[in-house]
């Protein structure tokens, strides 16, 4: 059923929002606020609708031409069709209205444009599909063929071009990082054979690459085949090594990275005992210590917890201590008193531990999120139990995409 609407605001997702001539809300992707457009309803549901766009009938003068062919083919972008001042001033729109709806907070972030809004990305996932080596089409599992990624560091782009010429046909998919200390770069290769056999000529940037067994569409790391060069990767922040390799989380811009530990490091403060949560390979823990916190660190990936522990060495950090611990379910707070938390979860939040936290009155909350919507819901449990937002920041790490991360700092 076609539909003309005119584009009232985007929401989080990166979807524009129009009404039908029922009054239904309509989300229509790749549309700009102020456009009237004609658009397909894709699916119908009792309070919404989701539409693609037919034609564009006004465009809004504030649309640019996309600078990557497969803009709207690709899922990995969602806003190349406005220019970069104007995702950024929607991003800050739709935080505030999330949180607004969600608390009744009118939080006014301060908003750290990104250095780089191409070239930024240090890590990329591509899947194999019939010889096609790409990302995924958007929702689906469908590969849209990449000769390079205007988002990737000309590194992974270069890796890219290098590996597809000697890849076999068992490999289904590929994760690449960079050692952004260096800028060379690492892989792993997963595939379902056990016999698989890779041989990557010479290249002047990839370090080191793993071959690992792993069912599509597996979670997990899968069984390690073989391993060629070295594969941990390494990244300077605040005068801090952090180690890392493709097959952990880290954080995918690195120059915006540093505004967010310097945020992170600032707003934990000097001198005080630190439990950092969600902690990864010790991104905010290992600078926070350095400057004077005693922090313990948990993670739910063990692997990761091994990465912090050997850069905790490498720095001769002493007051930083890591354990592998499923924060959701393991009463962290049980036997430290920290007077300051750091949580920085998954897109799904953190619930349990946020009540935990905010039941155990620890002084100061600083939350670091990638997902509004988990962020308003969380958020509840701690102004709920008398504690005060006493700043906000937006550090825009993904340009390009719908992604909205943040920083709250809560106090009691
Ligand atoms: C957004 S990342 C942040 C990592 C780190 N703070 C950083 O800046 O690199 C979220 C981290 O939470 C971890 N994680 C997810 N669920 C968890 C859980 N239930 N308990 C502990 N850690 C968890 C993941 O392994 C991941 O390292």
């Amino acid at each position: 059923m076609a539909l003309r609407l005119t584009i009232e605001g985007l929401v989080y997702g990166g979807s524009g929002i129009g009404r039908a001539p029922n009054g239904k809300v309509v989300f229509v992707p790749y549309t700009v606020p102020g456009e009237v457009c004609t658009v397909e309803v894709t699916e119908d549901k009792r309070d919404f609708s989701k539409a693609r766009l037919l034609s564009i009938d006004e465009p809004s003068p504030v649309r640019v031409e996309p600078f990557c062919p497969l803009f709207t083919e690709c899922g990995g972008c969602h806003l190349q069709h406005l220019p970069y001042e104007a995702q950024l001033e929607w991003k800050t729109k739709i935080f505030q209205e999330t949180i607004a709806r969600a608390t009744d907070l009118e939080l006014v972030p301060q908003a750290i444009p990104a250095e780089n809004a191409t070239g930024y990305r240090a890590k990329a996932t591509f899947h194999v599909e019939d010889g096609k080596v790409g990302f995924f089409r958007a929702s689906s599992h469908s590969v849209v063929e990449l000769e390079e990624c205007p988002l990737l560091m000309p590194s992974i782009n270069k890796t890219l071009k290098e590996i597809k010429e000697s890849l076999p046909e068992a490999v289904h998919t590929i994760d690449v990082a960079v050692d952004v200390d260096t800028d060379k770069t690492t892989a792993i290769f997963y595939t379902e054979d056990a016999g698989c056999k890779l041989d990557i000529p010479h290249s002047t940037v990839l370090k080191g690459y793993e071959v690992r067994v792993k069912r599509r569409f597996q979670r997990g790391r899968g069984r390690l085949l073989y391993r060629r060069g070295e594969t941990d990767c390494s990244y300077t922040v605040e005068g801090v090594r952090l180690l890392y390799s493709a097959s952990v989380f880290f954080q995918v811009n690195p120059a915006m990275n540093r505004r967010l530990v310097q945020k992170v490091v600032e707003a934990v403060g000097k001198d005080v005992t630190v439990v950092d949560a969600f902690c990864g390979v010790g991104n905010f823990s290992l600078p926070v210590a350095k400057k004077g916190c005693r922090v313990e660190g948990f993670d739910i990936d063990g692997v990761a917890i091994e990465y912090a522990k050997r850069a905790a060495g490498l720095n001769s950090i002493e007051v930083a201590v890591f354990f592998p611990l499923d924060v959701e379910r393991g009463k962290v707070l049980e036997k430290i008193a920290p007077s300051v938390v750091v949580l920085d979860p998954p897109r799904g939040g953190c619930r349990g531990l946020a009540t935990e936290v905010a039941e155990r009155a620890v002084e100061r909350v600083v939350y670091v999120s990638c997902n509004p919507s988990t962020l308003g819901r969380d958020l509840k449990e701690f102004l709920e139990r008398g504690y005060r937002v006493v700043s906000s920041t937006l550090v825009d790490m993904f340009p390009q995409t719908h992604h909205v991360e943040s920083i709250t700092v809560l106090t009691l």
